[in-house]
């Protein structure tokens, strides 16, 4: 599914805000914009028509929402948006991954089966469907233990097994870390955790892993179990960079986009000049497949039109004037 107009109303910062011609083809959306410019918000509106769409809940928390006096009936009309597919969001359709996340260690004991990931979103604010370490940890080896009793066929090997589990994980943080080999789930039943290899280290815990491994492998583990429920969707990363320097941004944007299913679309909200360098590689290759919203100096309080911008060096004059100042040339070199 791929978004191509929006329009909100009141909701949040903003008055009066369209989206327009974002083309179907684009894979990659970036929202570029100061702190505080509605990035976030534009994520937390998406939720919320998915959320009535659905019908996975609403919170009631209207002061997060907008202002007190709102009711359900009243915020239902403010949140539109065109997709290439249906004209309501359907389960599935939408993952939001905020900027708050993280286990900084975490191990198990028992093995809870977690549901359908889709029947978790009836929790009450944005930041709580969100996807920590130890819940994709459970989801992974619970679903592995279907996998072995009711989906996989006989002839698979233990081998070949543990290879498809871990695999798709291993392969894209082995190549934003060469030295780093993800290399087991351990025992889900007695200090379960995920295990790893570096040099003559062998086996060490998930803890072990530097901020920036540990980020990195969080959101790579994420996509890998959540794009079995949203095989179609749009998906929405909110500052996907915590913790990594400029050159591991901009790879593991790559990795992000790569490990996506092919008919999905990335949102992303990001401060990273890794990411946005990426972003525009990617654009230099295939323009249509990237689109950039600009959402730096803007009146929310008025009525805003936002196009998709070409990234021309007045694009990112603009985008990194007020965060950045003059680290435009890192990015876009005259
Ligand atoms: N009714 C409202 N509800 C929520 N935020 C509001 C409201 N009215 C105004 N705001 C302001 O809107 C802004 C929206 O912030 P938002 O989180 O969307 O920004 P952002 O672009 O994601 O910034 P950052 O890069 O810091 O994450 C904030 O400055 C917030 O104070
Ligand atoms: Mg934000």
């Amino acid at each position: 599914m791929r978004l191509l107009n929006i329009h909100i109303t009141q909701f949040r910062r903003f008055a009066d805000l369209t989206i327009l011609d974002i083309p179907p083809t684009a894979k990659l959306v970036v929202l570029a914009g100061p702190n505080g410019s509605g990035k976030s918000s534009l994520f937390d509106a998406l939720l919320l028509r998915y959320r009535l769409d659905t019908r996975y809940g609403w919170s009631g928390d209207t002061k997060y929402y907008n202002r007190p006096e709102d009711t359900i009936r009243n915020i239902n009309d403010r949140i539109s948006v065109t997709t290439d597919a249906n004209k309501r969001f359907a389960p599935g359709n939408v993952y939001i991954r905020t900027a708050y996340r993280n286990d900084h260690e975490f191990t198990t004991h028992a093995l809870t089966r977690q549901g359908a990931i889709l029947e978790r979103l009836s929790l009450s604010r944005l930041i709580e469907p969100d996807a920590t370490v130890s819940t994709n940890y459970q989801r992974l080896a619970s679903q592995a233990m279907e996998d072995v009793f009711v989906n996989e066929s006989a002839k698979t090997t233990i081998g070949d097994f543990r290879e498809k589990l871990i695999g798709e994980v291993r392969s894209p943080l082995k190549r934003l870390f060469p030295d780093l080999s993800f290399v087991g789930i351990g025992n889900p039943l007695d200090q379960g955790s995920f295990h790893f290899d570096k040099g003559a280290s062998k086996g060490f815990d998930y803890k072990n892993l530097s901020s920036g491994e540990k980020a990195s492998f969080d959101l790579i583990l994420d996509l890998v179990v959540k794009k079995r429920s949203y095989p179609n969707a749009i998906y929405c990363i909110d500052e996907p960079e915590a913790h990594m320097n400029a050159r591991l941004q901009g790879a593991l944007l790559g990795e992000i986009v790569g490990l996506l299913p092919s008919e999905s679309q990335l949102w992303i909200a990001s401060h990273s000049i890794g990411m946005m360098r990426k972003a525009r590689e990617m654009y230099d290759v295939d323009p249509a497949s990237v689109s950039f919203i600009n959402f730096s100096g803007h009146d929310f309080d008025q009525v805003v039109t936002l196009t998709p911008s070409k990234p021309t060096r007045a694009f990112w004059e603009g985008v990194m004037h007020v965060a950045l100042d003059d680290l435009t040339a890192l990015v876009a070199p005259k």
